[in-house]
């Protein structure tokens, strides 16, 4: 992020701008004496009470109050920082914006022209090119009519390697690759990267096309592919929908995160329209940060698989530093196999909106989650609840939500709540970090876990319940772990599953029968576990088990006792690029 804007600029800037042209560009005025009046954008309403005063630079809502200046409008209206409603103020009056400190090399936005003559083809093609029939096909075939294309946009990209290219080739190419359109290959060549395929714009909140989806609609692999990121498009903070979901309600009240271009668009066919999707990522902090300035509750409804239950705890982890003040996350889990989309069109409205009606605070999500496969009514499955919780609370802001968290853990553990407390530390997320206004969004710094010592009955249980898991460890721990002291039961199983990469719980089961152990392992398996365990969560557990046990000199036994590491290497990288 570029540096302060310094204040004399910001004084200059708005004394320059006339608010009432800035308004008037998005609200339609009239003039009332020497007042400006218009219906108010931020509430429903069919007499005007909105007013705006040139003389004191300042607009004011009679029926809901809502006030303030230009920048503070435009902060609202488009869902801006304040950086960027001085960026928007400037650039309207065709000045740049100084930085005072940590210039970073000025974006090249001349790509938004571009991306918008881009986005021009491809819905000029959707309507007319000898492949639009297919796609148009394909499209009714999910069930989407022309009307909710043209709210979206949606375009196509026709078969063939240089359309867009040769339609936008007046920017020239290195334009074209600057602004993802075109790809150049090893040899030089470069060509259309969205061939044959349906295509979304991915606008930013004012409206602007940043990038592209596109799908395939015949045969053709992958289904799915992005715009890169680009000078314009950052996938970290940008959210498909946003834009058009704002735009169906001036007001939003919530936000529901899907999974894909599809669900959006489906479910806004179906008259939910305030739904957005990540853009081929997992959902991050900054997203958050994007949603949270426009609403105070967030539903995430992903799909009904483990990657969507995957998808919603790593949710949780991305949205705690922000939870603060009145902002509200919840989750909606989908049966097995459906997604959004599939939901909606099979059950309609209605069923979905009681699906989300009845989503599960992140509170309640949290605790439960984190219960799964611990027995309670055990002194060490009340210890283990708390072990698994302080780091993520360590995270979360003070506020209502870590209290209720807190409590309600202190309630099942029987650890007091202030106890929790210091040991998940003091968070380091604060609202008041934000309160220099000419800062950008501050970066959360990581929360300094304290972290409590992995247990290896909790290792064993995941490894029982996910085998595989051994596979997303180094070589190097794989070994520590695998020749702890050469006695424990979770070293035993380490070395069978290095040994047996293909063993699942069953196999794994069958080898102990008659073997001590066995009783254990077979408990462990009938423990229910909804959700995954997060590969990296149990990779950092067990490189911290490792250390607390001082596992690291036997693993250097190990290394010399004819463990091949290359193999275990190669092994890790398999199972690797399969997950
Ligand atoms: N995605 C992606 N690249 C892929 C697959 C998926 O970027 N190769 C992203 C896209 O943003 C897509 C989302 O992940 O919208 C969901 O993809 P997927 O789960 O495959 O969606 P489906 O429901 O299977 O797709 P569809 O409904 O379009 O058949
Ligand atoms: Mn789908």
């Amino acid at each position: 992020m570029a540096g302060l804007i310094p204040q004399s600029f910001i004084n200059d800037l708005i004394a320059r701008v006339d608010i009432v042209d800035v308004i008037g560009a998005r609200v339609q005025l009239k003039k009332a004496g020497s007042n400006h009046k218009g219906l108010c954008p931020f509430h429903n309403e069919k007499t005007p009470s909105f007013n705006v005063n040139p003389d004191r630079q300042f607009y004011h809502c009679f029926g809901c109050e809502a006030h303030g200046t230009a920048i503070g409008f435009l902060m609202e209206y488009d869902g801006l920082t304040f950086p960027e409603a001085i960026e928007a103020l400037a650039s309207s009056v065709g000045v740049t914006v100084p930085r005072e400190q940590g210039r970073e090399p000025p974006r090249d936005t001349s790509l938004y022209e571009v991306l918008e003559s881009a986005d021009l083809e491809f819905r000029r093609w959707l309507r007319s090119n000898e492949d639009a029939a297919g796609a148009v096909a394909y499209l009714k075939s999910r069930g989407l009519t022309g009307e909710i294309a043209r709210d979206f946009g949606i375009g196509l990209a026709p078969e063939g390697w240089d359309g867009i290219k040769r339609a936008l080739s007046s920017f020239g190419e290195q334009k074209l690759i600057a602004a993802g359109l075109v790809v150049k290959n090893e040899k030089g060549r470069t060509y259309d990267r969205f061939r044959e395929r349906i295509i979304f714009p991915i606008r930013d909140t004012r409206g602007r096309v940043i990038g592209f989806g596109g799908r395939v609609y015949g045969a053709g692999e992958p289904k799915y592919i992005n715009s890169p990121e680009t000078d314009v498009f950052r996938k970290g903070r940008e959210l498909y929908g946003l834009y058009e979901a704002r735009r169906a309600q001036r007001r939003l009240q919530s936000v529901l995160v899907v999974e894909g271009y599809m669900d959006v668009v489906a479910l806004a066919q179906h008259g939910v329209v305030n739904s957005v999707a990540t853009l081929g990522t997992a959902i991050g902090q900054a997203h958050f940060e994007t949603l949270y300035r426009h609403v105070d509750l967030v539903v995430c409804c992903f799909d009904g698989d483990e990657a969507g239950r995957g998808a919603a705890w790593k949710a949780v982890d991305a949205a705690f530093p922000v939870l603060s003040g009145t902002r509200q996350l919840k989750f909606v889990f989908l049966p097995e196999g459906e997604d959004p989309d599939t939901i909606i069109r099979s059950r309609g409205r209605e069923h979905f909106q009681e699906l989300v009606d009845q989503a599960m605070p992140v509170g309640e999500y949290f605790v439960a989650h984190l219960e799964e496969g611990l027995d309670l009514d055990k002194a060490d499955g009340r210890a283990l609840l708390s072990e698994l919780a302080v780091p993520h609370i360590g995270r979360l802001p003070n506020g209502a939500l870590r209290r209720v968290i807190v409590d309600g853990l202190a309630e099942r553990t029987g650890i007091d709540a202030a106890t929790l407390d210091r040991a998940a530390g003091q968070s380091h997320a604060t609202d008041n970090a934000r309160s220099d206004p000419t800062e950008p969004f501050p970066e959360v710094d990581q929360p300094s876990r304290r972290p409590l010592k992995p247990s290896g009955s909790q290792i064993l249980f995941e490894i029982v319940k996910d085998p595989e898991l051994i596979a997303v460890l180094d070589s190097e721990t794989q070994v520590a772990l695998a020749k702890d002291a050469d006695t424990s039961l979770l070293a035993d199983v380490a070395s069978y599953l290095l040994e047996e990469p293909e063993a699942d719980t069953g196999t794994l089961l069958a080898r102990y029968v008659g073997h001590e152990g066995h009783d254990q392992l077979a408990e462990f398996a009938a423990r229910p576990l909804l959700l995954p365990t997060r590969a990296g969560d149990f990779a950092a557990k067990v490189r911290r088990y490792i250390v607390d046990m001082d596992l690291t000199a036997s693993s250097r036994a190990a290394e010399q006792s004819g463990w091949s590491m290359d193999d275990l290497r190669r092994h890790a990288q398999r199972r690797q690029e399969m997950l």
